[in-house]
């Protein structure tokens, strides 16, 4: 067994936001169809948010499926929302007991009715929850978020509500589906690849990013602690320098 190191509990990540990726690979791997390892996700991310809750940290953004998977198709499409719905459905019990508030990011409308009703029941049951805030990121992708943003601001300066110098970056947080949510601390993306994938874009610039081999099912609460671990020992400077942030 693999020793769990000791984490400051003074410096946990108020933010952590995942890229889940891998169980195509992981699935492809054991010579079992991709869909099963969407299936085998599912069970990664019922524990990573226990142990989330666990370890104190405030917000968890999953990024469950992007703008772009729609182009998937569409039996895997389907699969994933089917596995979608049928998770809200079966811990929506937990979520309620065990205070967590789930929120979406993302455009939901596009989800189609029967996740997308379960959906919105979850987050209306467990908008008054004051723990974890658990942060699906569905239809989700950052520039079309950021475009979305944009409009919203220029309709107000059109109209008069709004002049543009009044635009701040504050203002314009505010107007992102994570408007009064703090930024991530940490960014974490499972399955090796080095990139970002459309994913926070505004939201991660200052974010520490920790990539790891494992795929998505294998991604276990002693990898999360791990990941945390690796962040704590990162000195965050914000575009300072060494010596302001001491
Ligand atoms: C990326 O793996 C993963 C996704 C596109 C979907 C993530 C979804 C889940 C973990 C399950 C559903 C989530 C919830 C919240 C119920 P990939 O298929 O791109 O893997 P690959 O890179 O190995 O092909």
């Amino acid at each position: 067994m693999p020793e769990t190191p000791e984490l400051d509990p003074n410096n946990i990540p108020k933010h952590v936001a995942i890229i889940m990726d891998g169980n195509g690979r992981w699935a492809q791997s054991r010579g079992l169809m991709r869909l099963m390892g969407h299936k085998a996700g599912v069970e990664s991310v019922k524990k990573i948010v226990r142990a989330a809750d666990e370890l104190g940290i405030s917000i968890l953004t999953v990024y469950a499926f992007s703008t772009e998977n729609w182009k998937r198709p569409p039996l895997e499409v389907k699969t994933l929302m089917g596995l979608l719905q049928s998770y809200l459905e079966s811990e929506l019990a937990d979520l309620v007991k065990n205070n967590v508030s789930l929120r979406c990011i993302g455009e939901k409308e596009k989800l189609p009715d029967a996740p997308r009703q379960v959906l919105e029941k979850v987050i209306a049951t467990t908008a008054e929850n004051t723990g974890l805030i658990l942060n699906l990121a569905l239809s989700y992708g950052s520039r079309s978020e950021i475009i979305m943003a944009v409009k919203k601001l220029a309709e107000d300066c059109v109209s008069g509500r709004l002049q543009p110098d009044d635009i701040t970056e504050n203002l314009f947080s505010q107007h992102l589906y994570t408007g009064g949510l703090h930024d991530p601390d940490l960014v974490i993306r499972t399955g090796g690849e080095s990139r970002l994938s459309n994913f926070l874009l505004w939201q991660a610039s200052y974010s520490e990013i920790y990539i790891t081999e494992t795929k998505w099912p294998d991604f276990d609460r002693l990898q999360l602690i791990e990941a945390i671990y690796n962040y704590q020992q990162r000195q965050r400077r914000f575009g300072k320098t060494g010596e302001q942030v001491k």
